[in-house]
């Protein structure tokens, strides 16, 4: 949507950069000066399937190469929060559906791999109180444009600014990566990538920080908070990184991957040459040099390193690592950490909306997204939805179905309020992503420094496909730099002015 206006990009020097896989050059620039000079891992684990673990796997395999063994951990599905859901015989994405344009990695891999593009039609977005329409776009851009600047004025323009800005910045994570430097905190990643402004926008609320720059609170009522329900199903309150990744992910610039944003996981899986174990892991602990990962079947097994790549959090997995944390006062723990995970429940439904309600007669007439600024109301968003292989040569808009997000079950009432007529209904319930409540924690990657990574903390900085991609591929890094002693690659300050400059 405010990705039509690609000006500001001339503008800015929108930075290009490309996102490494193998990180070969890294290893044989090593390998090249002897500081690669002791055998590599004979064992590692990774603990978790979804992207965070599967990307761990493949970039371990990449830097350790293939005299490694690597198991991974995953008692349910690959790519866990990236989903499908089957609704009248097709497939439509239940959870991380969106992935920005800029999402190098995401892309990167789909480019390897030989994933396409999902196809989609283009379908009208609105912002609705509950009860009349805010803005209405069209699926002509031009027309969109125009109501968006009637309505949003110059914050149209500012919050291209900002987002443009904030990308730019973003993005420099991927030469940074590619230059082999791990991070040890969330925090240490942030200052890398964003000086102090990534790290103040986590300790504040978007409210505040949108505020501060100058948006009106009109502006952040409907646009920013309606694309955080959306996206997030919190307020404003989120912290201000996450706002920051909840624009970009309203922007027009998203893709998703044709077949399930799942074949992520799956590709890189089927490319890291690891052993699948199909056992939920109960704890870490210590054996001489080596670390057990025991399961809760029972089964114990040695590893020199291993990567936690599932949040060890209440609402998620309950992992005991009390026995390796190097730091007892700061190690994860899924009883006494207070935080939450945000509970969202994505209700999918083949139907006609309710016309009264929506004021819209037909389909094409009818938004395709609806984006809610009140929190009062039951539903957070509808969004229409094609199935994850649509062909628009043979597939109708009849192919489709809505997709609503609520913190609760809808009961029959509430489906019959929003639906005229529904002929299917399917449910997935998710603990999503953080309830952010900033000043958010940017806590430590690692759990031992002898061996025990962690990817999730990231999610506290924000929740999305790309940041977990990047998170595995730090870990794969950190396991790498620890291992073999490239300590001016770990937490080094590499000073990329450029990228550094205000936001
Ligand atoms: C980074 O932040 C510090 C303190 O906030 C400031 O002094 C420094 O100039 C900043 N560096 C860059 C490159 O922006
Ligand atoms: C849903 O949860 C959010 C965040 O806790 C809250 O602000 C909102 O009021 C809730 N909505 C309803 C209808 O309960």
């Amino acid at each position: 949507m405010l990705d039509k206006v690609v000006l500001l990009c001339l503008l800015v020097h929108c930075a290009r950069t490309e996102a490494d896989l193998k990180n070969s050059q890294y290893v044989n620039d090593l390998r090249d000066t002897g500081r690669i000079n002791k055998a590599p891992p004979q064992k590692i684990a990774i603990v978790g399937g979804g992207i965070g673990g599967s990307a761990a796997s493949y970039f371990a395999r990449q830097l350790f190469g293939n005299d490694v063994t690597i198991d991974l951990f995953e008692p349910e599905i690959i790519c866990g929060r990236v989903a499908t859901i089957q609704v009248a015989g097709r497939d439509y994405e239940s959870g991380g559906a969106v992935i920005h344009g800029k999402n190098m990695y995401a892309k990167e891999i789909a480019s390897t791999f030989g994933l396409d593009e999902a196809k989609e039609l283009d379908l009208k977005t609105a912002f609705f109180d509950g009860k009349d329409y805010i803005l209405e776009t069209s699926t002509w851009w031009i027309v969109s444009m125009l109501k968006m600047i009637w309505t949003f004025g110059l914050d149209l323009l500012r919050l291209n600014w900002i987002e443009t800005l904030f990308l730019n910045k973003f993005e420099s994570v991927y030469n940074v990566q590619k230059n082999g430097h791990s991070f040890t905190t969330v925090r240490d990643l942030m200052v890398a990538l964003g000086n102090e402004t990534f790290v103040n926008a986590a300790e504040e609320t978007s409210c505040s920080l949108f505020t501060k720059k100058g948006i009106s609170q009109f502006t952040i009522d409907t646009l920013v908070s309606g694309g955080i329900r959306g996206n997030y199903g919190q307020t404003c309150g989120v912290n201000g990184f996450v706002g920051l990744v909840s624009m970009a992910g309203i922007q027009s610039n998203l893709w998703s991957v044709n077949g399930g944003n799942k074949l992520l996981c799956s590709k890189l899986i089927d490319h890291s040459d690891v052993t699948i174990i199909k056992e939920r892991v109960k704890s870490v602990s210590r054996d001489g040099q080596a670390f057990t990962v025991a399961s809760r079947k029972g089964a114990v097994r040695d590893y020199d390193l291993v990567v936690i790549a599932t949040p060890i959090n209440r609402d998620k997995s309950h992992i005991d690592v009390t026995a390796v944390c190097s730091s007892p006062s700061r190690c994860p723990n899924s009883v006494t950490d207070p935080r939450h995970y945000r509970k969202t429940v994505a209700t999918f439904v083949k139907g006609k909306l309710n016309s009264a309600l929506f004021k819209c007669e037909s389909f094409t007439d009818c938004p395709g997204g609806i984006l809610t600024s009140q929190n009062n109301l039951f539903y957070r968003s509808i969004g229409f939805h094609f199935p994850v292989d649509f062909d628009p040569a043979k597939d109708t808009v009849a192919d489709g179905v809505y997709k609503v997000f609520s913190n609760e079950s809808l009961t029959e009432e509430q489906l019959e309020m929003l639906f005229e007529t529904y002929t299917e209904v399917a449910e997935k319930v998710w603990y999503a992503y953080p309830f952010y409540r900033p000043p958010d924690q940017l806590d430590s990657f690692i759990i031992n420094n002898d061996g025990v990574f962690y990817t999730s903390p990231i999610e506290w900085a924000a929740s999305a496909i790309e940041m977990s991609l990047i998170s595995g591929k730090n870990a794969a890094l950190m396991a790498f730099n620890n291992w073999f002693g490239i300590t001016e690659n770990i937490d080094s300050d590499f000073g990329d002015d450029e990228t550094k400059a205000e936001l």
